[in-house]
């Protein structure tokens, strides 16, 4: 038998290439045998560098069957690695189902504090009343925190009002939104004048669960000829209604405030069925919502306006508050604790 010649050799080395292709089980299997056999240090190079030991009449066929056979290899890997990823496809589609036609996440949606939910109910409930809404300023002289509210250096009622002072003599955190009187009096000059006023207020006081160094108000002031003490309480009375329905009680008692004379408190009933009822209400069933009062002829006059001509109501109340009314929530402190579980019941 005659020795085997080159040309036997690559056809040996092309049912083997074959072979081995047949048996790669996954794709990785296939990338390993395009190493063995078109990497740098590859069977393809090796046969490919026997060229120069092939006599010299041979070279041209042995060159012509290498390049058939490379051909021939390539095309198959090539098939053979299309088909490895497309069953690997299959697989991982059968065995982790992935169903594109499910409803995507729907991103959080943000929503408006509870503070600010009840302001803009109060806002609502004015302007139906036909009240304008009127901004003022949360940093105040002591002239308008105190002075042109009736109030005069060392007046004693100043104690009502634990303060924060600003390192600038004479500039407070206003205490109330009632500084606010003075501004839209001002600015009204002599006219008749109707608004609300609502804002920050600042108090050095002990926090309870009544009781906030920060917290909002909402001023009401009315100004004109004939507005007298009925007007003040149909007012309240129609806003408290509006607010917290007609099941609900509204107390009306006098008060004493250096700004207005007379002077009233206004509270409402905590809801009857709450457990913590007579512990947020001293026992007394009721929790005050605000303050108010004709307005006091000083206050009229540091406005600008003739005491002799004209009379006015005003009042102060905390919306907060009234939000804990409403939902019978037994501590003030949770509204600046931003604890979501809190936040997203409203
Ligand atoms: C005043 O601040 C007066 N300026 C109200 C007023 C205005 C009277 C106009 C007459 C005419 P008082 O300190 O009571 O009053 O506060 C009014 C309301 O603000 C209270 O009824 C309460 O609802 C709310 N409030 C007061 N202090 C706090 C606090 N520390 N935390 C939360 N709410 C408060």
């Amino acid at each position: 038998m005659a020795d085997a010649t080159p040309l036997d050799d690559l056809k040996q080395l092309e049912g083997q290439a074959l072979t081995q292709l047949q048996q790669c089980a996954d794709e990785a299997a296939l990338r390993a045998w395009n190493t063995q056999y078109f990497g740098d240090k590859g069977v393809m190079k090796t046969a490919m560098s026997n060229l120069a030991k092939i006599p010299k009449d041979q070279k041209p066929a042995y060159g012509a069957e290498l390049n058939r056979i490379k051909a021939a290899i390539t095309a198959a890997y090539e098939a053979a690695l299309a088909d490895a990823k497309e069953k690997a496809l299959q697989v991982s589609l059968t065995t982790n189902p992935l169903d594109v036609t499910l409803p995507g996440r729907a991103p959080a949606r943000g929503r408006l504090h509870p503070a600010t939910q009840i302001l803009r109910q109060i806002y609502s409930i004015f302007a139906d009343l036909g009240f304008q809404v009127y901004r003022t300023r949360e940093v105040e002289t002591d002239e308008l925190n105190f002075e042109f509210l009736n109030m005069p250096a060392h007046h004693p009622a100043r104690d009502m009002w634990d303060t924060f002072f600003t390192t600038t003599p004479g500039v407070v955190l206003r205490t109330h939104t009632s500084p606010g009187q003075i501004h839209v009096m001002r600015e009204a000059a002599g006219k008749p004048v109707r608004v609300i006023l609502p804002g920050m207020c600042y108090r050095n006081e002990a926090i309870s669960t009544r009781s906030e160094i920060q917290f909002y108000q909402v001023e009401g002031l009315v100004v004109g000829e004939g507005v007298t003490m009925a007007d003040l309480k149909g007012t309240i009375t129609a806003f408290a209604r509006r607010m917290f329905g007609p099941e609900r009680q509204v107390r009306i008692r006098s008060s004493y405030f250096p700004f207005t004379e007379p002077s009233i408190e206004v509270d409402i009933d905590w809801p009857k069925d709450d457990p913590n009822r007579d512990r947020l209400t001293k026992g007394t069933g009721w929790l005050e919502i605000l303050g108010a009062g004709m307005v006091h002829p000083n206050v009229l006059r540091a406005g600008g306006y003739d005491p002799e001509k004209v009379t006015g109501f005003a009042f102060g109340m905390g919306p907060q508050r009234m939000l804990m009314l409403k939902h019978a929530i037994d501590d003030i402190r949770l509204f600046w604790q931003n604890d979501l579980r809190f936040l997203k019941q409203f």
